[in-house]
């Protein structure tokens, strides 16, 4: 967005006895910066290496609430003095503008990167050949991220094609699965999926403080003959959304309780003993939704006090039927190629069952770290994409 952001000065006016600064642009809007800001974000050359971008000074040699002198250069640049450190600073107006902090602006930022609730009942579609250049890539990553998922045709089912996807987007993130796994029927299953049972909505692998950002799922094979085997995904954001105005005793005790989310698991290469316990949906102090932590089979022995037992089952049993009975929900039935990719942290999916010989139904799946994807994004977006802001993830990022 700075390409558009307005940084023509109207006027200057240092205030508070110089302890603050007031700028009013040329579009009449008002910045007000305190001297503590500017002077912890100075742009000068002696507190920001100009190679590697990054700060240099000591955060405890500053003097708090130091008094400024301050005048625009020739340049246009906004060079201030903080007299008792005598130290001369320089600020782009550009850089000023774009991270103005007024209530206002902070309100203008939040609109532009609230994600929406995902209230289409298809899923956006995309041919694998478009995703041989970048400007593919973005359309990928911006669908998910406006959408929460995208499904992409005609995808080739040699072995390492999801992972090449998976690269170009970041590095993948590792679990106690491997770096991709298969979903398919097998002796010696270790998880739900590898049989032909129901799924019950879910978000992967949820009892990890930092669960997986964005699956791949790319169907390898799925025989005409199998029976049963949909998959169909619903949206966090929405669900939770509604069921905030419809129940909120029941939302609230799902943002306070902490439920039990756990994976413990020796019996296996790799034993697991993994508990974590978080409330099911976590919010920041305007009650905005940041993440959501969610898997029914994982769900462990509740362990809080008595008074909130009951609250927390039926506020716990509530939420599910609302997710079941959403009706946003997309219901699809893979065929052979056809890839999801899909917020982890914000779109369950649940499978329902299935029969067929062992190798009938098989996805292969993957992940990439969530800060990793939107990184990409935004470079992307910078690159060949319309230079929007990239929505919230779920990542846990807020605005105060
Ligand atoms: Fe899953
Ligand atoms: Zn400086």
């Amino acid at each position: 967005m700075s390409a558009s952001i307005d940084a023509k000065i109207k006027e200057l006016k240092v205030l508070e006895d110089g302890r603050k600064l007031q700028i009013t642009w040329a579009d009449g809007k008002d910045s007000v910066f305190n001297s503590n800001w500017l002077r912890f974000n100075c742009q000068c050359v002696k507190c920001r290496c100009p190679v590697t971008q990054m700060k240099t000074f000591e955060i405890s040699s500053i003097p708090l609430d130091d008094k400024m002198e301050v005048k625009i250069a020739d340049c246009g640049k906004i060079l201030v003095t903080w007299k008792n450190e005598n130290h001369n600073g320089e600020f782009d107006p550009a850089f000023l503008r774009k991270n103005c902090y007024s209530k206002q602006s902070i309100e203008e930022k939040r609109q532009l990167i609230r994600a929406l609730p995902n209230k289409k009942t298809t899923i956006e579609k995309m041919e694998w050949s478009e995703l041989d250049n970048d400007f593919g890539l973005w359309r990928l990553l911006r669908t998910v991220n406006d959408d929460g998922i995208m499904m992409v045709k005609n995808v080739p089912t040699e072995v390492g094609t999801i992972l090449k996807l998976m690269k170009r987007v970041g590095p993948t993130q590792e679990s106690f699965y491997e770096e991709t796994w298969h979903a398919v029927t097998k002796e010696g299953a270790i998880n739900i999926s590898e049989t032909g049972g129901k799924l019950p909505y879910h978000l992967d692998i949820p009892m990890y403080e930092a669960p997986p950002g964005i699956l791949f799922l790319e169907c390898l094979e799925f025989d005409a003959g199998v029976d049963g085997g949909d998959t169909i995904f619903a949206d966090f954001l929405q669900v939770a959304e509604q069921f905030r105005i419809d129940h909120p005793e029941h939302f609230k005790t799902l943002t306070t309780v902490p439920a039990t989310i756990k994976r413990i698991h020796l019996d296996r290469d790799h034993p697991v003993h993994m508990i974590i316990r978080t409330p099911h949906i976590k919010v920041n102090n305007k009650g905005e939704i940041l993440s959501f932590h969610w898997h029914p089979c994982h769900h462990g022995p509740l362990c809080v006090e008595e008074e909130y037992v009951d609250a927390y089952y039926h506020a716990y049993q509530e939420f599910h039927k609302a997710v079941e009975n959403s009706p946003y929900n997309k219901k699809i039935r893979f065929t052979k190629g056809d890839m999801v990719v899909i917020n982890n942290r914000r779109m369950v999916h649940c499978r329902t069952a299935y029969g067929g010989k062992p190798g009938q139904r098989h996805l292969q799946g993957g992940y990439v770290c969530i800060d990793d994807y939107k990184s990409r994004l935004n470079v992307l977006e910078n690159t060949v994409g319309n230079k929007g802001p990239v929505r919230h993830v779920f990542n846990g990022d807020w605005f105060c």
